[in-house]
């Protein structure tokens, strides 16, 4: 049959953490539904994420999000083409809620389902934008469980050049908010109060960057922010609050500057190995101002071009797996309806 498809719509389906996003991706006409609800509120009470509470308000939110994307989109479900689900990593519970909602309705739909690898949604969020970077490129990919350096050549074909040995950059982050009292979503609440900080107050290790290679490691680096605190609140007299908030805001800004500046310096090594001219940032610590700051500064030195996604592309959404979901069903069209969870993939 020489059924020559022209365009495709793919429904996308996130839900490996707290956040159910569904979003459809039209290969001719791009994004024309994306929705999201984000759990924040129901897990802040416990200081991180509840996983059971997760998958409920999944299985909650997905079916109506779908209806509203379609709605959104002035589609009907007949429309679609493919439907990609998030497989893994994540929540096993929080993961099985979408694989098996897109599994069943692509089976119901006789559609193909596609199972999109949560990382490689990330790394391909930027190519969402208007302006996109071209292959091939250097991923940063920074996410509350990743922290990864990866040589993108094209669509699919990555090899890892760096990897994380204990802590993900995001989570670092969030365990070091958490330590300093600031509650859940951690990294994002500690890098506002940054700004009003003093970075230069602490000196934190910069953690592998006297060693070659391109992995890393920030369990070392959150150790070094417990035993300062810990001195601090002991030695000095904190009653008067000001000076704890001060103390609570220098900190989170020389923390962050230790972790922007190991990225940013491992970014650099990895575009001298590549020798490529393109550095893509991705994942939900993509999001910090100051790493974007300093990685612009970066594209002066090394006359390179770097690329973020948009704020609302960098954490966990839709519309990166409605989008990793077409490239794939473009490329490999042999795509069955056995449901995949893969939480540690
Ligand atoms: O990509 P993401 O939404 O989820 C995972 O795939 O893990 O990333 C979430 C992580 C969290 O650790 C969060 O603290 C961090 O991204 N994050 C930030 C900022 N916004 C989110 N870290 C630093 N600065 C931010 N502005
Ligand atoms: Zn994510």
């Amino acid at each position: 049959i020489n059924r020559v498809i022209t365009a495709m719509k793919i429904l996308g389906i996130e839900t490996s953490c707290d956040e159910t996003g569904i979003a459809i991706f039209d290969t001719d006409k791009g994004l024309i539904a994306d929705q999201l609800f984000s759990q924040i509120e129901l897990h802040a009470q416990y200081g991180g994420v509840f996983p059971e509470i997760a998958s409920r308000d999944h299985i909650k939110k997905t079916i109506p999000l779908i209806k509203q994307a379609c709605e959104e989109a002035k589609i009907s479900l007949e429309d679609l083409d493919g439907i990609a689900y998030t497989a893994g990593p994540g929540l096993i519970g929080a993961l099985l809620v979408g694989s098996s909602v897109g599994c069943s309705l692509a089976w119901a739909l006789d559609l193909p389902s596609i199972e999109v690898h949560h990382m490689e949604g990330h790394l391909l969020a930027p190519l969402l934008d208007d302006v996109k970077p071209e292959f091939p490129f250097v991923c940063l990919l920074v996410s509350g469980g990743h922290s990864m350096l990866v040589d993108v050549k094209s669509m699919g074909d990555y090899t890892i050049l760096g990897d994380t040995l204990d802590d993900a950059a995001g989570e670092a982050f969030d365990k070091t908010a958490k330590l300093l009292g600031l509650g859940y979503p951690g990294g994002k609440i500690l890098s506002e109060l940054a700004v009003h900080g003093d970075k230069t107050r602490f000196k934190f290790p910069r953690p592998m960057l006297n060693r070659p290679g391109l992995d890393f490691s920030f369990s070392g680096l959150k150790t070094a922010v417990r035993i300062t605190w810990m001195r601090e609140i002991a030695e000095e007299n904190y009653n008067e609050s000001q000076h704890k908030d001060q103390l609570v805001k220098d900190i989170a800004a020389s923390f962050q500057e230790a972790i922007v500046d190991t990225l940013v310096k491992k970014c650099q090594r990895a575009m001298k190995q590549t020798s490529y001219k393109t550095l893509v940032i991705a994942g939900g610590v993509s999001a910090n101002s100051e790493l974007r700051i300093q990685l612009k500064d970066l594209d002066k030195k090394l006359r390179i071009k770097s690329f973020f996604p948009a704020l609302k592309y960098c954490t966990d959404n839709g519309a990166m797996i409605a989008f990793a979901g077409a490239m794939r069903l473009m490329k490999e069209q042999n795509h069955n309806n056995v449901i995949k969870a893969y939480p540690r993939w």
